[in-house]
């Protein structure tokens, strides 16, 4: 649904790595942020039409800051390089309140959080959650040097510094056996959140060790290839209206032609702002992002999915 913009202000801004900053984002009115959970994520504005989404990186049961790591992509002339060459502290932007597309299994006997370079964020507000209820967890950082790891001075001087394992490629005994190490722990949920080809490497290396539902990736990845569109229709529950959806339209276009106060913010299916309920119909899901539970709970990516069925039941 339509979700009213934050103003904050930016606290602090400080690198933290080779082309990586932290934002710190509080408030502008001084007040206390939407609460939000582990693996969370906000949609930066960052321009007129430009939004990007950025996982939070603080304790979830913070409620003053966001805390957020922006690595500047390689020749970025908008997004990122905007938030490393133009924000400075007491900047004003806006922000989305949090969403979560990347939960944790919290009852795990045994979570393994794998994150490449900047994939490192989400894997804290893990391990601040997991170290909260006592539960077991390694948390792991890959990166390509010390220079380029994200947040080391934070991971060293955390609550669960004595749980951190840090891998680097230009060092001969930074490896790590991720099989021998699920070898002694059968129960193990993994979180893994990096790079698509570093994801891919450590999906297949697991390959076997672990059911496909026990390895949860954050993928901020385009959805697949749309497949031939077929029209469809859908019904708002609330007033009982029926829409078509034209072949050559988004559900979430024809939705807010309709008057429907509904976000569309990245819209290419990883920010999850235009997730809505069905209640009956069957959903062609065309994303690569929303969990497997909130599918079976009806949730669908309205700027992307489409139907199986005619006709799908909205709980709007
Ligand atoms: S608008 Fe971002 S997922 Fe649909």
């Amino acid at each position: 649904m339509n979700d009213a913009l934050i103003p904050v202000r930016v606290a602090d801004k400080y690198p933290i790595a080779t082309d990586t900053v932290a934002l710190e984002l509080v408030a502008a009115d001084g007040g206390e942020l939407p609460p939000f959970t582990a693996g969370a994520h906000i949609d930066v504005q960052i321009g007129y039409g430009i939004s990007r989404q950025y996982s939070l990186a603080n304790d979830p049961a913070e409620t003053h800051r966001y805390l957020l790591g922006v690595l500047k992509a390689p020749n970025s002339r908008g997004g990122s390089a905007m938030l490393h060459d133009l924000v400075m502290p007491g900047f004003q932007l806006n922000i989305s309140p949090p969403r979560n597309l990347f939960p944790l299994r919290e009852d795990a006997p045994f979570s393994l959080l794998i994150g490449g370079g900047i994939g490192i964020t989400p894997m804290l507000t893990f391990a601040y959650r997991l170290q909260q209820l006592g539960k077991p967890f390694e948390l792991h950082l890959h990166a390509r040097s010390r220079e380029r790891a994200p947040f080391l001075e934070l991971l060293t001087s955390a609550p669960f510094a004595n749980k951190v394992y840090l891998h680097l490629d230009d060092d001969p005994e930074g490896g790590v056996d991720y099989r021998a190490l699920l070898a002694g722990n059968a129960a193990t949920e993994v979180y893994l959140c990096g790079p698509n080809g570093f994801m891919e490497a450590i999906g297949s290396a697991l390959q076997g060790a672990i059911v496909p539902e026990q390895l949860h990736r954050e993928v901020f990845d385009a959805a697949e290839p749309a497949a031939v569109n077929q029209p469809f229709d859908v019904q708002l529950a609330s007033s009982g209206d029926v829409l078509t959806v034209p072949a050559d339209q988004t559900l979430v276009e024809a939705l807010q032609l309709h008057g429907v106060p509904i976000s569309r913010n990245c819209p290419r299916g990883f920010c999850g702002g235009c997730a809505v309920t069905v209640l009956e119909g069957e959903v062609d899901h065309r994303d690569n992002v929303l969990p497997q539970e909130l599918r079976d709970a009806g949730r669908m990516l309205s700027c992307v999915s489409r139907a199986k069925s005619g006709r799908l039941l909205l709980e709007l």
